[in-house]
């Protein structure tokens, strides 16, 4: 626990491009820190970081004056390259009416309808993960579970084959880690050759999907944006591509990060992971409980394009943000005993999802792979404990997970 005028300093000193292990492994202390001393806080590179659950709230209820697209800034971070076109290309990073239609045509994939067929499919395979888990004596919860989920979800909507659905999580890795505060020489080249590498595999793809007769089906996300890539003013070749790359990428790391995350908060708050194994029925504020505590995706983006004022601090026209959205799901001020997993709490207005026109499209389909996956994985395992502790990734915009090794007895 930091003095007063040490978290202070902390808040002072805060800088996304330097931030060490400790940081990564805990955020929360520097994000309390920055919440108190410095919630509107001018970076070192003249970027802005916004902490107070209020002003997150603000910015993403007024699209207009904090917009999402990111051409000006990514010009400066990724040149003119395929990291660019790529996202600067994607339906999170646009404002309307590129964003309106991309939207649109996504939004029935992620009804409650369609995700209410989807169920079935999600329990049976995780009930595959499960049988195969039992014979495998540890295992890696990262590895052998969260990951395989919404990475084979996400290969059904577009069609991609099984046995090659591992690539997709290697590029993904590489193109939403370009997006980091810093970003090396080396993290560049590799998130353009990997843009290159999926466009090139997902061409292919769509290429066939545009010749096949087959009836579509209830979940057949690329089949439905080929055919309205035929609509005359619906979608490019370019936003077609850069579309499916994004989806592929959105729902598997933030998932996978959930579900890891999620039951290493119930390990260290035993008394949670014994109330969820008594009352099973609790599983759905649990996962909206881990979304607070440990956000999967820890900060967002917009830029400011109008001198604004945030509850009494200057945001000067121009300014980049970065959105402290884990900094701002555990503000004190909104969230009793914020530090805590409490999995009744209700309501939980917490802004993982984040907000506005741009909140999550695939918020529904996440929570019903959480509630599966963890529901389940209980189920089955009474006796299930970490071998280990929980292995982080180095990244800051994500809440990521190397491994997590456990036993079943
Ligand atoms: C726990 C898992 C997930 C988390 C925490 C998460 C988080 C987010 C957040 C915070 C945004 C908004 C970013 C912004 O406002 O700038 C977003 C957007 C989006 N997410 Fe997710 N996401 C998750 C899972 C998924 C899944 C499973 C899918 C679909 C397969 C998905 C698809 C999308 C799409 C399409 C957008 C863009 C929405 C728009 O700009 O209108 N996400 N997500």
């Amino acid at each position: 626990m930091w003095s007063e005028a040490e978290e202070k300093e902390v808040a002072l000193a805060f800088d996304l491009e330097t931030f060490d292990e400790d940081f990564v492994e805990n955020p929360y202390p520097t994000y309390r820190a920055m919440r108190r001393h410095n919630p509107v806080c001018r970076l070192p590179d003249g970027t802005y970081f916004i902490s107070r659950y209020q002003d997150l709230v603000t910015i993403f209820r007024d699209e207009e004056r904090f917009i999402s697209d990111k051409k000006v800034d990514f010009r400066k971070k990724f040149g003119d390259s395929l990291l660019f076109e790529h996202h600067t290309t994607s339906v999170v990073f646009n404002d309307p009416p590129l964003h309106t239609r991309m939207r649109a045509l996504m939004t029935p994939f992620f009804s409650t309808h369609a995700l209410s067929t989807l169920r079935p499919r999600v329990e049976t395979f995780v009930d595959g993960l499960l049988d195969r888990i039992e014979e495998k004596k540890p295992f890696d919860l990262m590895t052998d579970f969260a990951q395989a989920l919404p990475l084979n979800l996400v290969g059904d909507m577009l069609g991609v084959p099984v046995e090659e659905r591992v690539r997709l999580a290697d590029w993904a890795v590489l193109i939403l880690g370009a997006l980091e505060p810093a970003l090396t020489e080396e993290n560049f080249k590799k998130g353009c050759a990997a843009v290159e590498e999926f466009k090139t595999y997902l061409r292919a793809l769509i290429e066939s999907k545009r010749r096949s007769t087959a009836p579509r089906d209830d979940f057949d996300v690329l089949g439905a944006l080929v055919d309205a890539e035929t609509l005359e003013g619906k979608l490019s070749e370019l936003e077609l591509l850069h579309n499916c790359i994004f989806l592929l990428n959105a729902g598997q790391d933030t998932t996978t990060s959930l579900i890891v995350n999620g039951i290493e908060a119930l390990f260290r708050f035993p008394e949670s992971l014994e109330l969820l194994r008594r009352r099973p029925e609790l599983i759905t504020t649990a996962v909206d409980e881990m979304l607070r505590l440990e956000s999967p995706l820890q900060i967002g983006n917009r830029k400011c394009m109008a001198e604004s004022d945030l509850h009494g601090h200057r945001l000067p026209e121009g300014a980049f943000l970065y959105i402290g959205i884990a900094c701002a799901n555990h503000d004190e001020t909104v969230f009793d005993n914020a530090e805590e997993l409490d999995i009744e709490r209700y309501p939980n207005k917490h802004l993982a999802f984040s907000k506005g026109i741009h909140t999550c499209a695939g918020n529904a389909l996440a929570r019903l792979e959480a509630e599966v996956a963890i529901g389940k994985l209980l189920e089955r395992f009474p006796k299930l404990t970490p071998v280990s502790e929980l292995v982080r990734g180095t990244r800051a915009r994500f809440r990521s997970v190397v491994s997590y090794p456990m036993a079943t007895q």
